[in-house]
């Protein structure tokens, strides 16, 4: 596995170094050929050069490494986040990556398997701003999709969660506010649904849906969502793991196997070099790459002490804890090196 490794900004910059030897110790024991280059593309870079992502960066990534693992971007001093957009949707539309997966496993034990569209919609930048700063300013964002766009991701999602042993799926959209997409998202949606007559599919409105989704989780396996639903559903279904410091994520283009794996939470300014900003999730995002690159051993292993490890005190402040960015770390990888044999824990 060739990994390009993105620290990114505030707490990217901790969490990601923090969990890289977790996976360094899983590559020994597991006899698993990992190798990564770091890449300081970031906020940093951006004002000192004004260069997000450096030409040829998109080529580099697709010709040698199997994935990206990006930690957070977002800077105070860059309050448009023109670094975060050109890095950022430049990683998800340069590789196409158009579905991204964020696993929500609930408190109950159960997991519901979201799936957002990651390339269009109302981040497909699409408008403009007209008469900037005077009375008559005009802001426009288009949400553009394709029926190409909406199939693809569709077809992709339904049999992913049908592989995921989901039997239910929900469609989220706002079709009775915005008809021409919402209906381009239904009639694709029960179109394909045809292919998986083993699976239940619904609709709801994004609005109810939020409403049943913090009242009762339980009643979702699986939800498809069009790219901003599913970004504010993710941050949702966060809450409902206990916070942004768990949530992880995946996105992919299934085609060309490439991928990008990062937490769902952003640069977190507010605690950024205070040492306590939770790796969990960037942990997470090292067992759905390890998933993804087919090594579901270390990934199994890797879950399990991260679970354990959430169990005991060294879980950060965030989740109710007193430990320390490092220190849960370190807790992970004792697990890890007890269970494999490992004498060189990073502890
Ligand atoms: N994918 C990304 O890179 C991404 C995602 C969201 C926000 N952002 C950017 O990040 C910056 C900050 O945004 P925000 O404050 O709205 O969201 P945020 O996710 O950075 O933080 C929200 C809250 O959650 C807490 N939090 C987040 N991650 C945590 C962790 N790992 N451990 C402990 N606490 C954690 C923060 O302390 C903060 O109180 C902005 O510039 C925003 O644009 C980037």
């Amino acid at each position: 596995m060739r990994i390009a490794v993105v620290p990114g900004d505030g707490i990217g910059a901790e969490v990601v170094p923090a969990v890289l030897p977790a996976l360094d110790l899983l590559g020994r024991a597991f006899g698993l050929d990992v190798r990564y280059d770091v890449f300081g593309w970031g906020a940093d870079e951006w004002l000192a050069t004004g260069t997000g992502l450096p030409d040829g960066a998109l080529d580099t990534l697709r010709d040698e490494y199997t994935a990206v693992l990006l930690g957070a971007l977002g800077d105070p001093r860059i309050p448009d986040m023109a670094h975060g957009r050109a890095i950022l949707l430049g990683l998800r539309r340069g590789l196409d990556l158009y579905v991204n997966y964020r696993p929500i496993p609930l408190p109950s034990g159960d997991t519901i398997q979201l799936f957002r569209e990651n390339t269009g919609g109302l981040y497909s930048g699409v408008g403009g701003t007209v008469s900037r700063g005077t009375v008559a300013q005009v802001a426009i964002d288009e949400s553009v999709y394709t029926r190409d766009t909406v199939e693809r991701f569709t077809r992709y999602s339904l049999a992913r969660l049908r592989e995921l042993g989901c039997r239910r799926a929900v469609l989220v959209h706002k079709a009775n506010a915005v008809p021409n997409t919402g209906r381009l998202w239904r009639e694709v949606y029960y179109r394909e649904a045809e292919r998986f007559g083993d699976v239940e599919t619904s609709d709801e409105y994004v609005d109810s849906f939020c409403y049943h989704l913090v009242r009762d989780p339980a009643r979702y396996q699986a939800v498809l969502a069009p790219n901003l639903f599913g970004d504010i559903i993710s941050d949702i279904g966060a809450a409902l793991m206990g916070g942004l410091g768990l949530a992880a994520s995946a996105s992919v283009c299934p085609e060309t196997g490439q991928a990008l794996f990062e937490p769902v939470h952003g640069s977190a300014p507010d605690i950024a070099e205070k040492g306590i900003a939770n790796p969990y999730a960037a942990a997470r995002c090292l067992v759905l790459l390890l998933d993804h690159a087919g090594h579901a051993e270390p990934a199994r292993l890797l879950d399990r002490c991260l679970d354990e490890a959430m169990r005991t005190d060294a879980r950060t402040p965030d989740v109710g804890g007193h430990g320390t960015t490092h220190g849960f770390m370190a807790e992970v990888t004792n697990r890890l090196a007890a269970a494999t044999g490992d004498g060189r824990s990073a502890a």
